[in-house]
């Protein structure tokens, strides 16, 4: 061999012997909460903590939903290629946001909504239903025939019914219009190819059909996706959760599977279950097959697992995770199976910085990913312990006598109120 092959040799040879990043490691951060919108600047202000993302392992970052929008959040787009009027920011902000996180080895997550959205003008008859893009051309520039026809608040729709669930704050938009498909395909391409996102968190995906999910999916290529399907945990008698969610995670595995199984999902199922076990009903952590309770527990290869996010959590606390139990929930996603999450509150403004970063460096050096397996070693009220692929062992809840749970090749990785992670000892 000469030398120049036997060098590609040697590099051929150490992908197997030192399995770097060949495990799948992704970690998402929510980049915003529901009052980032008015602090001014916001993307500015975000090139601040990159260092920090940097040290927490963060790949990548969700940014908020980046157009011209009736609310100041985002939520009720209009014209989609206008990205100066975002309260956020302007274009070059956030394209100098999104350059300075890749310099950093950190992917953009663009908030994609497009169930709905709201006209720019009315017509002669003073009804909103005239859509703007937003470019001096033509292109998203609609009329009536792009609302859903069974749309009950705006009743001009002229276009297919609804293939998802109705939204009351904006027109519904007909996703079956093969003008719709395309000209949204072509936006969200020019937002990787001309502002530089990776990615995509799907918005109210419950809004159109799993098969429109796909469309999109296959026409734009995403590095990553993860849609938001949020439905309610089914109440037990006592009003608390059913102690049974499969069919809450089911609906989220029939979902990613129809939508053509490259998309993930927030794991809601594993965020309710888990707010519920905090509270001194950490028995439900363990399903009767042995396994995580939640999405993680059936397909964690699709499950993006979260603690809050800028509606359950943030200002508007639609459905807040148990304040002082927060880090709880983090020692248990930042050890599990699936893809975690950190959202902005709880590593900027709620002082966790620090635990969060030990936490994820635990993770990472251990080789915890999506599909690493869990070994629950007890799951009692008021203590629950698993083991994470024979590297890691976690515990959570205000019980301390652990026994002999910890075999003693284990030692102490980092602790704090209520959660404790030891490592095996290399
Ligand atoms: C937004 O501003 C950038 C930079 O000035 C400009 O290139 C772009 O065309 C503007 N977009 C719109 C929709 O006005």
């Amino acid at each position: 061999m000469g030398f120049l092959a036997s060098l590609c040799f040697l590099c051929y040879l150490s992908v197997f012997i030192f399995p770097s990043p060949s495990f799948s490691s992704t970690l998402l951060f929510q980049g915003f909460n529901w009052e980032s919108s008015s602090k001014g600047g916001w993307y500015n202000s975000l090139n601040n903590i990159i260092p920090d993302l940097v040290h927490a392992k963060v790949t990548h970052v969700w940014l908020p939903p980046p157009s011209q929008s009736a609310s100041p959040q985002g939520y009720l787009p209009g014209r989609l290629y206008d990205l100066n009027a975002s309260k956020y920011g302007t274009q070059d902000e956030l394209k100098s946001l999104i350059a300075a996180l890749h310099n950093n080895g950190i992917k953009a997550v663009a908030d994609i909504v497009i169930n709905h959205r709201t006209a720019d003008k009315q017509d002669e008859r003073g009804i909103w239903c005239i859509f703007e893009g937003g470019t001096p051309d033509s292109r998203l520039d609609w009329g009536p025939s792009f609302i859903c026809s069974d749309d009950t608040e705006y009743s001009d729709g002229k276009g297919n019914p609804d293939s998802g669930e109705p939204y009351s704050a904006a027109p519904d938009i007909d996703h079956l219009n093969p003008q719709v498909q395309n000209e949204l395909s072509e936006w969200m391409r020019w937002l990787k190819t001309e502002i530089g996102f990776d990615g995509w968190r799907f918005d109210f995906v419950k809004g159109y059909a799993p098969k429109i999910t796909k469309l999109y999916m296959d026409q734009t290529s995403p590095d990553f996706a993860v849609g938001e399907k949020w439905d309610s945990l089914s109440p037990g008698p006592d009003g608390k959760p059913d102690p049974n969610q499969d069919g809450h995670r089911e609906a989220l595995a029939n979902w990613v599977r129809d939508s053509g199984d490259t998309v993930t999902a927030f794991d809601f199922t594993t965020k309710g279950i888990l707010q519920a076990a905090v509270q001194g009903e950490l028995w439900r952590l363990k399903d009767p097959n042995g396994k995580p309770p939640g999405f993680i527990g059936i397909k964690p290869e699709s499950a993006v697992t979260f603690i809050d996010n800028h509606d359950t959590g943030s200002t508007q606390k639609l459905w807040p995770f148990p304040s002082d139990k927060v880090i709880q929930g983090y020692a248990y996603i930042l050890t599990h199976p699936g893809t975690p999450s950190i959202f902005y509150d709880h590593f900027v403004e709620w002082g966790l910085k620090e635990e969060l970063i030990k936490l994820s460096a635990i993770r990472t050096r251990n080789g915890i990913g999506e599909r690493s397996t869990v070994n629950i070693m007890a799951s009692d009220g008021d203590l629950y312990v698993a083991g994470i692929d024979g590297k890691i062992i976690m515990k959570i809840g205000p019980n301390t006598n652990l026994g002999n749970l910890i075999p003693s090749d284990y030692e102490l990785a980092t602790s704090g109120m209520q959660y404790a992670v030891w490592e095996k000892k290399k």
